[in-house]
């Protein structure tokens, strides 16, 4: 059973937690899009670790690890990651972390680039993580990126390296950003090409063969889907695509041998740096931050709240061929009189069931809602469907019903124990 664990919202949705839960049961966890700009948050045994780069399976005992090709990785947040979690007593070897050698690599000019882009972008910036990935991918698409597979013979790196940050340095001058010092750079990647060295290889047999064997293999999302490059919030979105389709393509692994589609979806929206957001609401967000919730795993920014936009998660169901939504962080509502819905956008004299593609559009949409009556009861200690309150169990269902998909678990709480899986009809 090979599954696919996607962010249908705006990315956070609780991805590391609902794959952890997943991870028991699997052999293999891999990442396939993104790079250090995802931050998953997994609570094992009392323990928070958050993860940028390393599938969250590292914190299983015995599950081989992949970072796939579709990934960039910055070397030297990967090294600082590594060392993080061997110092919590996470063990890391190069048969349990696996780097694809066509993933391609994250250079500091890369986030000099992203940062001097951002900046000329004025009022008008996307709000990046600054950690380079949109520069990086532009790279691949250029066909002038620096590869995983160039770290095996440092001469051969140090070449590309010197090559690259050469004309890098002539787009920065063009973007009046500061020079990179190609000394430092080269030292950086290097050192850390060192460390990573072992841990390269060709991981598209790995993957396959395990998955002909009949070994589980968990994809571990990261973004969401309306972070997508094709079905997001363009030009508001992330820089690969975090859709269903990118774990196929970012891990060589092929749709034929993918079982199941699981989309994760919080019980509200959040979204953090800029870009629509019709559901936003200023009194949610005031409430949940008051909880001190919704600040970001990577950047500690206050993420922007709203209610569940249903028009967003019914073009995400449909888009990524969600078999049922993990629903998180459940119990953030139990303390709310009322919970509203949004099953549709209004854009003029216009209904809308799926979302528009032209910004101005997004701009025009106003939410229609459906009004549900809260529960107002701790649901954080409920261990079973049964147990949670009846008006709970109806705003699950509906939110099913909106969204076109079914609820196939619930979160009430951040911790691995913290789960519920929600019966079959
Ligand atoms: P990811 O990027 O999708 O893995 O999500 P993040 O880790 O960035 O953000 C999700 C946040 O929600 C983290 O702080 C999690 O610990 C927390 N979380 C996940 N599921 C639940 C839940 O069911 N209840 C509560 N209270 N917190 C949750
Ligand atoms: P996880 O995996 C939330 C957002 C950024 C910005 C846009 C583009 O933890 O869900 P980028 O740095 O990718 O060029 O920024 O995408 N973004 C995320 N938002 N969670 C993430 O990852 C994100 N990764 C990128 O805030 O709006
Ligand atoms: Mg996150």
């Amino acid at each position: 059973m090979n599954t696919l664990v996607i962010g249908s919202q705006w990315g956070d949705e609780g991805k590391g937690k609902v794959i952890d839960f997943l991870t028991e049961t699997a052999d293999y966890v891999v990442r396939s899009q993104g790079g250090s700009n995802a931050g998953h948050t997994v609570i094992a045994h009392g323990q928070k670790y958050v993860l940028h780069l390393v599938p969250s399976g590292i914190l299983w005992p015995g599950k081989v690890n992949v970072i796939g090709n579709g990934v960039v990785i910055n070397p030297t947040s990967l090294v600082e990651e590594m060392t993080y979690l061997r110092n919590l007593g996470v063990s890391i070897t190069p048969e349990n972390l696996l780097i694809s050698d066509r993933a391609h690599v994250v250079l500091p000019i890369h986030k000099e680039i992203d940062a001097a882009q951002e900046e000329a972008l004025g009022d008008q910036k996307i709000g990046t993580t600054k950690q380079g990935i949109g520069p990086t991918y532009a790279d691949k698409a250029r066909r002038i990126g620096i590869r995983m597979v160039d770290f095996i013979d440092p001469e051969r790196l140090k070449k590309v390296l010197e090559a690259r940050i050469k004309t890098a340095n002539e787009e920065l001058a063009r973007l009046n950003w500061p020079k990179a010092d190609p000394a430092v750079t080269l030292d950086a990647v290097m050192a850390a090409a060192d460390e990573l060295r072992a841990h390269i290889t060709n991981t598209v047999p790995v993957l396959n063969k395990a998955a002909k064997a009949g070994k589980t293999i968990l994809f571990e999302g990261a973004q969401g889907a309306m972070l997508d490059i094709d079905f997001g919030t363009y030009p508001f979105v992330t820089s690969s695509n975090t859709s269903a389709g990118g774990c196929c393509t970012g891990s060589g692994v092929a749709p034929t041998r993918i079982d199941k589609v699981i989309g994760v979806c919080k019980a509200y929206t959040t979204r953090v740096g800029a870009g629509p957001f019709v559901t936003e609401d200023a009194e949610i967000a005031d409430y949940l931050h008051g909880l001190g919730r919704e600040f970001g795993a990577t950047t500690g920014r206050p993420r922007r709240c709203g209610w569940t936009d249903g028009v967003v998660l019914r073009f995400s169901a449909m888009f990524n061929g969600f078999d049922e939504m993990a629903m998180t962080n459940l119990d953030g509502l139990d303390d709310r009189d009322t919970i509203k819905i949004c099953t549709a956008y209004k854009m003029g004299d216009q209904v809308l069931e799926y979302p528009p593609a032209l910004m101005e559009d997004w701009d025009k949409c106003e939410p229609i809602y459906e009004t549900l009556p809260g529960w107002k009861q701790d649901t954080t200690k409920c261990t079973s469907w049964d147990q949670l309150p009846e008006n709970c169990k109806a705003y699950v269902k509906r939110f099913g019903e909106v969204v076109g998909c079914p609820v196939g678990s619930v979160g009430v709480g951040p911790d691995r124990e913290q789960t519920i899986v929600v019966p079959h009809d």
